[in-house]
């Protein structure tokens, strides 16, 4: 088996600059618990061996637990609280499982989605699939429901169930929200512009190799020309999870986010987006940089990633940002 190492560093990089300063290493082991990767967080860049090698001693008995007890494939994710350490154990395939470590008194709860983003792309890269070692910065509210359990191994679970999601996209006509549909549900690009008349109805699950759980998703196309706004409110309400999208190469769709984001807070005040900047492939034609992208979702507190529905860059990691914070708000734990 050959796996990409500058790739697999390049992730575990990104990962540590996300996670921020809670983060005192991330290790990579297989199912024997021999070390694979590791990296230490912190100012310090060079790999600190001393605490990679104690913290390999503190994971290898959790480890073995994991395997025992769950076959593989099975465990999903757990966290363990040592006297020093809040460990993360998140499988990522069949071969591997990536191990967070945090400092004692960090929040487990808001490295949760990252760890499961990293975790899903350590698989990735592990199958020898294309995959891209960035990880958007993801902004939900802290909930604290993982207490720390000192020597207890948790079980982390999400109440969802059955239960799918409404999800709507918001932004103006043209922007690419049929396009990101198309490609997240049937991996598919159409070129041929036919602006969206009414609703049309898909249905999509997330999965994620960290987490046994499933987010289902019932996604709603709605039309983006405003004439169409009253039919728009109906649908809007009751959307638990949205996307709205902007055209990078367009900055009077940018300039309407506000818009769409206020109105659809309105009829649905509780509901989960992500803000989105599409047609980054047209990169001679851009008019809306990273930047203003990212100050944007940060004045609404919104996640941000930029994708092209065009040649499928980001689009899976759209929509999993948002079953992510769907996530999070069901976590449950389980003692095992
Ligand atoms: P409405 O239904 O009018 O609201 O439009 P929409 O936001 O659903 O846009 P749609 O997906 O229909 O895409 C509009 C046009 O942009 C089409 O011609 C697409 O082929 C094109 N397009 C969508 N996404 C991308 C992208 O990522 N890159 C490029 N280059 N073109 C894109």
């Amino acid at each position: 088996m050959s796996v990409d190492r500058k790739k697999l560093g390049a992730l575990l990089k990104w990962y540590i600059q996300e996670v921020g300063k809670d983060l005192i290493a991330v290790i990579v082991v297989n199912r024997e618990g021999l070390v694979i990767d590791a990296i230490t967080g912190g100012s310090d860049k060079s790999v600190d061996e001393e605490i990679v090698g104690g913290v390999s001693a503190l994971v290898e008995p959790v480890l073995t637990r994991i395997t025992k007890e769950f076959s593989s494939g099975a465990f999903g994710t757990g966290t363990f609280d040592t006297e020093d350490y809040r460990l993360i154990f998140c499988e990522a395939g069949p071969e591997a499982v990536f191990v967070t470590v945090l400092d004692a008194v960090a929040m487990v709860d808001p490295v949760f989605p990252y760890a499961y983003l990293t975790a899903e792309k350590i698989a990735r890269i592990f199958d020898g699939r294309t995959v891209s070692p960035v990880i958007p910065k993801i902004i939900t509210q802290s909930s604290g429901t993982i207490e720390r359990k000192k020597g207890a191994l948790q079980k982390i679970k999400v109440q969802s169930g059955e239960y799918a999601y409404k999800l709507i996209l918001g932004g103006d006509g043209g922007v690419g929200k049929t396009s990101m549909v198309h490609r997240f549900v049937e991996d598919a690009f159409q070129t041929d512009y036919k602006s969206t008349i009414g609703t049309s109805i898909m249905k999509k699950e997330c999965e994620f190799e960290g987490l046994s759980s499933k987010v289902r998703f019932v996604i709603w196309d709605l039309a983006g020309q405003s004439q169409f706004k009253r039919v728009r409110q109906t649908y809007v309400e009751n959307a638990e999870a949205g996307i709205v999208v902007y055209d990078v190469t367009r900055k009077d769709t940018f300039d309407n986010i506000d818009i769409w984001h206020k109105e659809i807070k309105e009829a649905s005040p509780t509901i989960s987006l992500v803000l989105v900047g599409n047609k980054i492939d047209l990169v001679d034609d851009r008019n809306v940089t990273t930047e203003e992208g990212q100050a944007l979702a940060q004045k609404l507190g919104l996640t941000y990633i930029e994708t092209s529905a065009k040649d499928g860059t980001n689009i899976q990691d759209a929509f999993k940002m948002l079953a992510l914070q769907m996530i999070k708000r069901f976590v449950v734990t389980e003692e095992v």
